[in-house]
């Protein structure tokens, strides 16, 4: 059976954050909620000058050569923070990737399950066409509002993966458990920028939902907690892994535990200082585990838990395989998180309210700050406007 997974990954953030003892003071709260009760110690501000189709075409950038442009014959954008409600984001990434025209382009919506769901699709089209490629995007902004119990857990990026055969970083099984069911745990409906949310309960069905897929999975493949090596979650705010991973903690024993805890912190540690990310923070999670856990090894099994508001949720595994670490793409992602610029919580709170600027009427925005190299020009004549610097 040929082996299928994810080749190459790479990740993107804008240059700008906050720190979250100033967001803390500035609303009043107990910094310790914010860094222990939630698990966050900065968020992205993502520019006007950025969106989901720049930080997808910033991430994905770099990992196209010429062999992935050559067999690359399928573009797969998870996002919920489309730009148009017709035309897909993929469009606008092929044309800015100068991918071959020959493609399957299109974009993918179920919350945060965006890009799992464009993963799986992927590895089914690689499993019948070994010799093809595909590249599976998750960019998003997370943005709940100004003074909201929403707003330490916003945060922006992008995820980009290329599916292969013989795949360097992770093969996945085929095997996979799923569960969806209609409920309104988070939602944003087309009138809105920011989203609507039911937070604690958003927290409990999160968790059933890991409980059902995970008893699922295990019944499906007979395998058991002490089979993994470690697992990675959606983490919409870093505790909420935390809170999954002890859920199904208590069937290890207690070296197996703490191992499965130190794990879990090498897998938050980009997720805290990023904030969410929807669609790719489960990829950016599996991405802070390859670069932090000192300890793994090829032929580890790590388990992926994928949640989407709404609610679908998803529970896979893969192996590691011999070439998953990338010592170059990891200095690189650490050098762009250090190198930020920390800004204000009242020039976050001007950048945020400006975004609602962005409508209808021609603008040209100023990318002065903005050390992308693929950014949103401006709106003209209703259209988006894209460019390098
Ligand atoms: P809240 O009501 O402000 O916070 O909302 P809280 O009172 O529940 O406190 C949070 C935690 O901090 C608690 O810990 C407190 O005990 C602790 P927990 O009981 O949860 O373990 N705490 C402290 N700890 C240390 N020192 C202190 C202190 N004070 C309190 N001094 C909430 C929190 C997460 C609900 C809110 O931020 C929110 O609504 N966030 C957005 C929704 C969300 O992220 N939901 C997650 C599940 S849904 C999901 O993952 C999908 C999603 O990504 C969207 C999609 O699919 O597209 C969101």
């Amino acid at each position: 059976m040929t082996k299928v997974g994810i080749d190459q990954i790479n990740f993107y953030t804008s240059n700008l954050d906050i720190d979250m003892v100033d967001l803390a003071h500035a609303r009043n709260e107990d910094p310790n909620k914010y860094l222990i009760g939630i698990g966050q110690n900065k968020q992205a501000v993502i520019p006007n000058t950025q969106d989901a189709v720049t930080l997808a075409a910033n991430a994905a950038d770099p990992l196209i050569d010429d062999d992935n442009r050559k067999r690359i014959d399928m573009v797969i954008f998870g996002t919920e923070s489309g730009i148009d409600n017709s035309k897909s984001a993929a469009m606008y990434l092929q044309h800015l990737l100068n991918l071959k025209p020959e493609t399957r382009a299109f974009e993918i919506k179920q919350a945060c399950y965006g890009a799992t769901a464009g993963l799986k699709m992927a590895c089914d089209y690689v499993t019948l066409h070994p010799s093809k490629r595909v590249l599976v995007i998750g960019s998003d902004i997370a943005r709940y509002g100004l003074h909201t119990p929403g707003e330490v857990t916003q945060g922006g990026g992008a995820i980009a993966m290329v599916i292969s055969s013989d795949p360097k970083v992770i093969a996945f099984d085929q095997n996979s458990a799923f569960y969806s069911k209609d409920i309104m745990d988070f939602w944003r409906p087309l009138y809105r920028s920011e989203a609507l949310v039911d937070g604690h309960y958003s927290n409990d069905v999160y968790i059933n939902f890991f409980k059902h897929t995970w008893h699922q999975y295990q019944k499906m493949t007979g395998l058991k907690i002490n089979d993994f090596k470690a697992f990675t979650f959606h983490l919409p705010y870093t505790k909420m892994g935390l809170k999954g991973l002890r859920a199904i903690l208590p069937k290890a024993s207690s070296i197996k535990q703490q191992s499965l805890l130190n794990e879990f912190e090498a897998s938050r540690k980009y997720n805290r200082y990023v904030g969410n990310l929807y669609t790719g923070s489960l990829y950016l999670s599996l991405l802070s585990l390859i670069d932090h856990a000192d300890d793994l090894e090829a032929n580890d099994r790590i388990g992926l838990f994928s949640y989407g508001s709404g609610a679908q949720g998803e529970f896979y595994s893969g192996i590691l395989q011999p070439q998953f670490k990338n010592a170059n793409r990891a200095s690189k992602i650490q050098n762009n998180l250090k190198h930020r610029k920390q800004i204000s919580i009242s020039q976050y709170e001007k950048i945020f309210n400006s975004n609602q600027k962005i409508k209808a009427a021609d603008i040209k925005l100023d990318s002065s700050d903005d050390n992308a190299k693929f950014i949103l020009k401006g709106i003209h004549d209703q259209k988006r406007v894209y460019g390098t610097k």
